[in-house]
């Protein structure tokens, strides 16, 4: 941490992202207060240990004792799915940000979400299957500028997988498109109705 902040002497912020630790927490607030002494300017917590995986829940009272310790901004990590997620993460961390990992491409409109509740205190509708389908249209529009159509089908259905976690409609569109070899056949499936009719 020291070693790259000093290179870049202040020129651009470093900030630094740790676990909780590697087989247990004892020395998470030590690490966390060696980032800080060695000149992180902001610090991300996953509130798991290396152990854990990805195994919910995410420990965000823990991340509060590592904020309690440390005087630089932390920003809370770890299994915040919806508005209530991040709603108990960052009553619990105490945290203002925090940082979205798989959520942010299972719904890609859950930042904009929770920017807006935060501002509003409204709830935006659900992500349809529409905003879904045109994100990863755009997604292998991007992609095949640059790569062989061949991975960006892998690269589309990837995306699609994670966006099928807990919600039917994408789910039901990965088993249509899952043996789809052709980018363009691919894509046009995306549009295709599955017969779920979903919130206006
Ligand atoms: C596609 C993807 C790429 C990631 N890349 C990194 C990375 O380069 N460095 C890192 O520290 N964590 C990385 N992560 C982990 C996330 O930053 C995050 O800590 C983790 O997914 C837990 O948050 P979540 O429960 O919101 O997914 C990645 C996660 C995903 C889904």
């Amino acid at each position: 941490m020291k070693a790259v902040a000093d290179a870049l002497d202040g020129e651009i912020p470093v900030t630094a992202k740790i676990r909780l630790g590697f087989s247990d927490r004892r020395l998470a607030v030590a690490c966390a207060q060696a980032t800080e002494a060695g000149g992180a300017a902001r610090l991300v917590v996953h509130g798991r240990t290396r152990d854990e995986g990805y195994r919910p829940p995410a420990h965000w009272e823990w991340i509060a004792k590592i904020r309690h310790r440390v005087s630089l901004p932390v920003v809370a990590n770890g299994d915040i799915w919806t508005l209530e997620d991040y709603w108990k993460a960052r009553t619990l961390s105490g945290c203002h940000d925090v940082m979205l990992g798989r959520s942010a491409l299972a719904d890609p409109w859950l930042a904009p979400r929770i920017r807006h509740w935060q501002r509003t205190g409204e709830r935006l509708a659900d992500t349809t299957w529409a905003m879904r389908a045109s994100v990863l249209k755009q997604y292998a529009h991007r992609q095949r500028q640059q790569l062989p159509k061949k991975v960006v089908v892998s690269l589309v259905k990837q995306w699609l997988a994670q966006m099928r976690q807990g919600n039917a409609e994408a789910n039901l569109h990965f088993q249509l498109v899952k043996r789809i070899t052709d980018l363009d056949t691919l894509l046009e499936s995306l549009v295709v109705s599955t017969g779920i009719t979903e919130p206006a």
